[in-house]
């Protein structure tokens, strides 16, 4: 039976299942998969996926819990060890207290996100989010039926919201701010003072702040050289979102967690326990391990390559011509500026993707305020890898001029 045929006889879906948009990321990566098992060579420069993975110690728990032990459910907050490791990392690395009961262990970031969107979001009320931003965040608004009020912002503000903004797109029934710093697709984060204030004026108008601190770990000095904070420095109730996969290159591991104010906590509990009763219970135990000495030089090594790799990609993107309006100084993403090359920003990587065989993200994933004029690179692939691209984009954008000269 063919599947056109099986819609035909379903009862319908629900709205937001229909509603809900795929990420271009991915399928460009489909794409691009595609072509490879043609025997094609293409350089991805697309998805948010580092090339490495967790760190060794990491590795050895894991195959040494597969001796046929019982892996039972944790708690659904979390495996308590694991809470209490999270708790001591933010004393030490943030220099600020979380308790670890405020700790709850998710599915990777994503599961922080809903978690938190669950918490807080009810049918009607305005969430105001950054365009450009995370396309997650908007999607998990509308499932639970807030309105998205996109915010559109520029690289006179970083690409993030202001206390400024705030008041142009308030509105009473505005329930919370989402706030993602280090930001995917622009790799740049929040100024503190910035965030401070974002945070006051959220904080008066009685309303949520949830802080994707998902990059926050792989992120640079402030462009003044101040250290890049956590927003729980700043603004204890805030809800943090937070991942093992980037800094920790645990992807595929799916492990994050959600920092919640104390008086939330039964209810997150409760969320939890109903929508994924805990967390895999494996990668729990393993990721303890993410907080050895080991495990910790390991990654931060991970970190300062990334911050070489990021020169090689702005020095080699501004020396197409292809300006990055902000340099980056989180994440592993360039946000970079094509409106010189007449193309849009989808035409420019559909044409990148077959003409240069260089897979990358146009701006339309991320929001409209972007959508035309911006792309983004991923340069959490290996230097070899990131110059070849950047060949290949010289030879494209290069064939563009030549064939708008003629
Ligand atoms: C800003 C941001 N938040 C959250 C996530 C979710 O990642 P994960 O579920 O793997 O932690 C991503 C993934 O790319 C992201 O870019």
């Amino acid at each position: 039976m063919d599947e056109s045929h099986n819609l035909h006889t379903l009862p319908p879906l629900a709205t937001r299942a229909g509603a809900v948009h795929p990420f271009r990321a991915m399928r460009i990566g489909a794409q691009a998969d595609m072509m490879e098992a043609a025997g094609v060579h293409v350089i991805k420069l697309n998805l948010g996926q580092p090339d490495y993975d967790a760190p060794e110690p990491v590795r050895t728990a894991m195959r040494d819990l597969y001796d046929g032990r019982a892996l039972p459910y944790t708690e659904a907050k979390g495996l308590p060890a694991l809470r209490r490791k999270i708790s001591e990392f933010y004393a030490t690395q943030h220099q600020v207290s979380v308790d670890p009961s405020r700790i709850v262990i998710t599915a990777g970031g994503s599961t922080a996100l809903l978690l938190a969107v669950a918490l807080t979001v009810d049918a009607g009320s305005e969430v105001l989010i950054a365009d450009p931003s995370y396309p997650t965040n908007r999607e998990l608004v509308r499932a639970f039926e807030g309105v998205v009020v996109d915010v559109p912002t520029s690289a006179y503000t970083r690409f993030h919201l202001t206390p400024e903004l705030l008041g142009q797109y308030w509105s009473k029934r505005t329930r919370a701010v989402m706030v993602t710093s280090p930001s995917n697709p622009t790799g740049t984060t929040i100024a503190p003072d910035t965030l401070r204030a974002v945070c006051d004026y959220a904080r008066e108008h009685d309303a949520w702040r949830i802080v994707d601190e998902t990059y926050l770990d792989l992120a640079d000095v402030e462009p003044d050289g101040t250290r890049v904070p956590s927003v729980l420095s700043i603004d204890p109730d805030a809800i943090v979102c937070s991942s093992f996969s980037k800094y920790f290159g645990m992807t595929g591991w799916r492990l994050g967690w959600i920092v919640v104010p104390e008086a939330t906590v039964d209810a997150v509990d409760n969320l939890a326990t109903n929508f994924f009763l805990s967390a895999h219970t494996p990668t729990q135990i393993a990721a303890v391990e993410c907080f050895s000495s080991e495990a910790l030089a390991i990654s931060e090594r991970r970190r300062l390559e990334l911050l070489e790799r990021r020169s090689i990609v702005i020095d080699g993107l501004r020396g197409l011509g292809l300006p990055v309006d902000v340099a980056p100084n989180g994440a592993f993403y360039a946000y970079f500026d094509v409106s010189s090359t007449g193309l849009s920003a989808t035409e420019f990587c559909e044409r990148a993707l077959q003409e240069a065989h260089v897979a990358l993200t146009p701006g339309a994933d991320f929001g409209e305020a972007t959508a035309d004029t911006h792309v983004r690179l991923s340069y959490a692939a290996s230097r070899d890898d990131l110059r070849e691209g950047l060949d290949r984009l010289r030879a494209f954008v290069g064939s563009l001029g030549a064939k708008r000269a003629q």
